[in-house]
């Protein structure tokens, strides 16, 4: 997976892929679904994720135009990246990987055997398809082609799935995970919030600020019994799981 970055361009990196990869390890191998990725590119992540849905006997389901980005709404032209202090711009064509490139950079580095391959936008091809997955994984720039992967895929993931997404620290992508308004109309449900939103998971020192990526990830349903409780009580949090020892004079209080 190190070499695959260094010899395909890539828009992501290889330890957002490293995280991908490891949750899609601890879905239980009974849990029915395939992989689902959402804008390829050159095909770098395709060729990544490939590796491991070939090891969990999975398929990859991949999307893109393969023409590059659409025509961006006046929404997406510009993107602002507060944790960043960067506006991002967009148009027409750019992230351009055609169908051929990405065949060819899967073949010689990836699995192609379980890749399926899925061209057009995604208004297009998104509504035929009606696979259950375990995992999506979307990394679509603009905000509206955001929209429609999660609009026709979310209903597909199982409970307990996992939906990451790229370009997380743009307000225009986290804040659809937080719209209530948004959710309610096109699905039915509360929006589940993003863990990342607006840095990113902690991967790369963000210079002189803090831990960072592009990446973040929320899960579906997740099953309540997988949380710990953990009373407040007062200004201090007591994890009732911990194990750390009271003094005498903390049990004296309590
Ligand atoms: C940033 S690139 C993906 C980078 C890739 N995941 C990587 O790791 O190198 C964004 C991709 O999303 C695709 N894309 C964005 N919006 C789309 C849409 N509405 N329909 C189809 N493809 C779209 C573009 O064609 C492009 O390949």
């Amino acid at each position: 997976m190190i070499r695959n970055n260094r010899k395909i361009i890539s828009g992501s990196t290889f330890i957002e892929h490293i995280a991908i990869a490891t949750t899609i390890l601890r879905i239980p191998k009974d849990t029915e679904g395939v992989v689902v990725e959402c804008g390829t590119y050159k095909g770098v992540s395709a060729a990544n994720l490939s590796l491991v849905c070939a090891f969990v006997n999975r398929k990859l389901e991949i999307f893109d135009s393969f023409e590059g980005l659409p025509t961006p709404s006046r929404q997406d032209a510009v993107h602002t990246l507060l944790s960043r202090r960067e506006i991002h711009t967009y148009e027409r064509g750019a992230w351009n990987g055609t169908l051929d490139e990405v065949k060819n950079n899967i073949q010689k580095y990836g699995r192609p055997d379980v890749c399926y391959f899925n061209k057009g936008f995604f208004d297009q091809t998104l509504p035929n398809f009606k696979q259950k997955a375990i995992l999506v994984w979307v990394d679509v720039d603009y905000r509206s082609s955001l929209e429609t992967c999660v609009k026709y895929l979310w209903p597909l993931l199982q409970d307990g799935g996992y939906f990451f997404t790229h370009e997380v620290e743009h307000s225009e992508i986290a804040s659809l995970f937080f719209s209530e308004s948004w959710w309610r109309e096109n699905l039915n449900t509360a929006p589940p919030g993003m863990i990342g939103a607006g840095t990113g998971l902690g991967f790369k020192i963000l210079t002189g600020s803090h831990f960072s990526s592009s990446l973040g990830y929320t899960i579906k349903n997740p099953n309540k019994q997988a949380f710990a409780e953990v009373p407040q009580i007062g200004g201090m949090k007591v994890n009732l799981s911990s194990s750390f020892k009271l003094t005498s004079c903390e049990k004296g209080r309590s």
